[in-house]
């Protein structure tokens, strides 16, 4: 028989960390954003698990909408050239607007979606990500919230996926290196 865990060469962060970093984040979050609750905007499918358990710990009465992004172009990841899958329904003009991410790798996808919000009209657009790979980076964000830098290996779990699989382990774990070599 299977298991979800056979693949995984080790755990980054368990559960416990990701949730304690988690509830820092949203009572940051809650405090800064006190007098004008934003708009939280979650980008599918990675920043699931995340905008779930960071908003629960929001104590703010935010709206919550989703985004669906694509690269393409090259055919590799992170071309940098992004398509709109699913767009908000909401109108962002005058208002503040959180992007929450599962992870900037090469920050590409971001700077794209960040310049196309920006381009709506909003009071401001900030970003938080639970995870950050600082020797990934191909472009210079300005992160407001940011739940751990970490190595520039390739990690899955928590939200994120290696073909498509493996997004729901409660943790953020290192693949093995033979589920993508051989
Ligand atoms: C992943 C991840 C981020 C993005 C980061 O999403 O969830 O959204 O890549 O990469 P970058 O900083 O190099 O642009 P992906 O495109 O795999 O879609 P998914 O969230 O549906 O898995
Ligand atoms: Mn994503
Ligand atoms: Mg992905």
């Amino acid at each position: 028989s299977v298991t979800l865990h056979d693949d995984v060469e080790r755990i980054l962060l368990d559960e416990q960390s990701i949730h304690s970093r988690l509830a820092e984040m949203g009572e940051a979050i809650a405090r800064d954003y006190a007098e004008d609750p934003p708009l939280i905007v979650g980008v599918l499918k990675g920043a699931v698990m995340v905008v779930g358990d960071l908003t629960r710990r929001i104590d703010l009465p935010i709206d919550m909408d989703w985004m669906a992004v694509s690269s393409y172009g090259s055919g590799t990841k992170s071309s940098g050239v992004v398509r709109i899958l699913k767009d908000l329904g909401a109108d962002i003009t005058d208002r503040h607007v959180l992007i929450v991410e599962d992870i900037i790798d090469s920050g590409l996808t971001l700077k794209w979606l960040l310049t196309n919000l920006r381009s709506r009209g909003p009071k401001s657009v900030e970003v938080a990500t639970l995870l950050r790979k600082p020797d990934a980076a191909r472009v210079e964000i300005d992160v407001k919230y940011v739940g751990f830098d970490i190595p520039n290996e390739f990690v899955v779990g928590y939200g994120l996926d290696y073909a498509e699989k493996y997004r729901n382990l409660p943790y953020v774990g290192v693949l093995k290196r033979s589920v993508y070599e051989d």
